[in-house]
């Protein structure tokens, strides 16, 4: 998605644009640029990759000043070029703005614009932005004024940065998309994301929904839609700029499907120790009420996976797709817990779903990976997984630790019912770093992915508890593959997938374990080899599967609750060597972002 910098550097302004901007790539964009202001306005921007901007910025003289903004752009309102590329400008370039999210009302705000005689060069909702405070500088109102006044007229999301002509200042505003201010030594920043600040400051300020702020030589002020001066607390960021650095691995991907082992004993530390794994108030209720887990995308398929846990337990509990809960809710109680499980905390959709839970009166829960979250800081808890910052945008070592997280949670309610037996799953938990490491050195999936890279599509299957590493399997390699990849409940094949099923569909299965469920999904894996498709078996070596699977992918036994993980480090590198041999770009997949911040 659309990202966002603006700082406040007397001396590095371009660079520090430049550099926030490369940080934010990983979000997924088609186009970028920048604006530098000093007794003018200076917009530079690109159709296409950060270095055609760079090239560009190269052969433009004396670019300098003082404040600026940069923006990388994953297009909404008109296909990637030059002209839709962030910054815009008004009519006569005083004042430029970068904006991320989606104005609702732009058609109308815009038609109203244009029979004042203001043109348009871009088929953006973003332009009619500088225009309005064009309009406003024209009728004689100050910068600030006219900021106030734009961002007054605009009905949905936004995280805004503007810089004027002859003022040295960034003005920024934010209303339901994330926006965070850096505070360096001789430098202010603002961001849609810390990632972009991890080389400049470890100190940072969030913003809320409605708030503006001003950033100027002598610091920043951060002021409500009252006008009201805010004194919020300042944070420190414990990622570092090596950790967001590709190191000796090909593709961040790869570098983060290795991190898994490290990113678990950081999901465990201090937690899996003691009898008391988690200290989530909410979910310490004595009268646990149903659950209600909300989530997109892999961290969906973690919710469909720590609902079936609990309700293994005897739990209420039900997995959501949060762009379909948010809509429609089902009947919420006020002893309902909402948990929204989400990496970035800042995906619109999940958002959306815990204020619809929250205007219902449930108490929410956040799961997430980033501190400071917009998700974090709005739920009544929040669970952080501490998987350290992901840059791929396929989720992959976040999955692992969502997938610890709700083991935890699940495995807690069954010891204040005085069910389970937390020794076992302690010393599981306790080896499943090491036997993530004991997977990505013996996996045979870079020969697996070589023999099947030409398929005509890739089917996962699986039940219980492995059914959602089966679509996440699918998800994974369909997203960096482009390949059609589906994830089944085994039982459903011959309920209508079957029909897709040939010998150019390999069809992945995880049979872990010798115990009826595993003898089905065994059964349901011989109907696809009757039928000639290639069969992939992820198994730990208990079952019988080996005998008539074409492939075997092993990993260690494990605790029931584990083996999905393990499962799933084997689906990951699948999709990962796939990709290679198919010449994908892994990291940065066409049409896909990293945060999903509009709905
Ligand atoms: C897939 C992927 C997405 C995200 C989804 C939710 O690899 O990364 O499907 O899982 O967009 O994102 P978060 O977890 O940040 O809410």
């Amino acid at each position: 998605m659309c990202g966002i910098i603006g700082c406040i550097d007397r001396d590095d302004i371009v660079p520090t644009l430049l550099s926030g901007l490369s940080k934010l790539e990983y979000r997924g964009y088609d186009s970028a640029g920048i604006a530098v202001a000093n007794s003018g306005v200076r917009v530079v921007k690109r159709e296409g990759e950060l270095n055609e901007l760079v090239q560009r910025i190269e052969s433009e003289p004396e670019l300098d000043g003082i404040s600026g903004i940069g923006h990388t752009r994953w297009s909404t309102h008109g296909r990637p070029s030059d002209e839709n590329a962030h910054p815009h400008t008004d009519c006569s370039s005083r004042v430029a703005v970068v904006h991320n999210g989606i104005i609702e009302n732009y058609q109308s705000l815009r038609t109203e614009l244009q029979s004042l005689g203001h043109e348009f060069e871009s088929d953006t909702d973003t332009e009619v932005v500088p225009h309005i405070i064009g309009h406003e500088l024209d009728a004689g109102s100050s910068p600030r004024t006219a900021f106030y006044e734009a961002v007054e007229k605009l009905e949905g999301s936004y995280a805004i940065a503007a810089v004027f002509e002859g003022h040295d200042e960034v003005m920024a505003a934010r209303q339901g998309s994330s926006l965070v201010l850096g505070v360096g030594d001789d430098a202010t920043y603002v961001a849609s994301d810390i990632t972009a600040l991890v080389d400049r400051t470890d100190s940072v300020v969030h913003m809320d929904d409605g708030e503006f702020a001003f950033l100027s030589t002598d610091g920043h002020e951060i002021v409500d839609e009252n006008d009201e001066r805010q004194s919020k607390t300042q944070t420190t960021i414990e990622w570092d700029a090596e950790a967001v650095a590709k190191g000796e691995h090909d593709h961040y991907m790869l570098k983060e499907i290795h991190e898994q082992p490290a990113a678990l004993r950081e999901c465990l530390r201090d937690r899996s120790t003691t009898g008391q794994f988690v200290t989530a108030d909410v979910f310490n209720d004595d009268h646990l009420g149903p659950i209600h887990f909300v989530a997109c995308g892999t961290s969906y398929h973690a919710a469909l996976y720590g609902a079936r846990l609990l309700r293994e337990r005897g739990v209420p509990a039900q997995a959501f797709l949060a762009s379909e809960y948010a809509t429609a809710p089902p009947p919420i109680r006020d002893s309902t817990l909402v948990v929204g499980v989400t990496q970035s905390g800042e995906t619109a959709d999940t958002l959306a779903a815990l204020r619809a839970a929250d205007e219902r009166d449930a108490q929410t829960l956040a799961l997430t990976n980033v501190v400071g979250s917009t998700a974090a800081r709005e739920c009544d808890d929040v669970l952080y997984i501490r998987s350290g910052p992901e840059i791929s945008v396929a989720a992959t070592k976040t999955f692992a630790s969502q997938l610890v997280m709700l083991t935890l949670l699940a495995h807690q309610t069954s010891l204040e019912s005085g069910i389970g037996n937390a020794d076992r799953l302690l010393s599981a938990l306790n080896e499943l770093s090491g036997q993530i490491q004991q997977v990505l050195d013996t996996t045979n999936a870079m020969p697996t992915a070589r023999r099947l890279a030409n398929s005509s599509g890739y089917f996962f299957i699986g039940r219980g508890l492995q059914y959602p590493v089966a679509l996440e399997g699918a998800l994974k390699m369909k997203e960096i593959t482009y390949e059609h990849a589906e994830g089944f409940a085994a039982g459903e094949l011959k309920h209508g997938p079957l029909a897709l099923v040939t010998e150019e569909t390999p069809v992945f299965v995880s049979a872990i374990g010798d115990d009826e469920t595993v003898q089905k999904t065994i059964s349901n894996a011989k109907e696809v080899s009757a039928r000639g498709a290639p069969v992939v078996a992820v198994t730990d070596g208990t079952t019988s599967i080996e005998r008539f699977a074409d492939v075997a992918l092993r990993v260690p036994e494990t605790h029931r609750m584990l083996a999905p993980i393990l499962v799933n480090v084997q689906y990951q590198l699948l999709a990962y060597y796939t990709a290679r041999y198919l010449g994908r770009s892994i990291d940065k997949p066409r049409n896909l972002a990293k945060s999903v911040t509009v709905k």
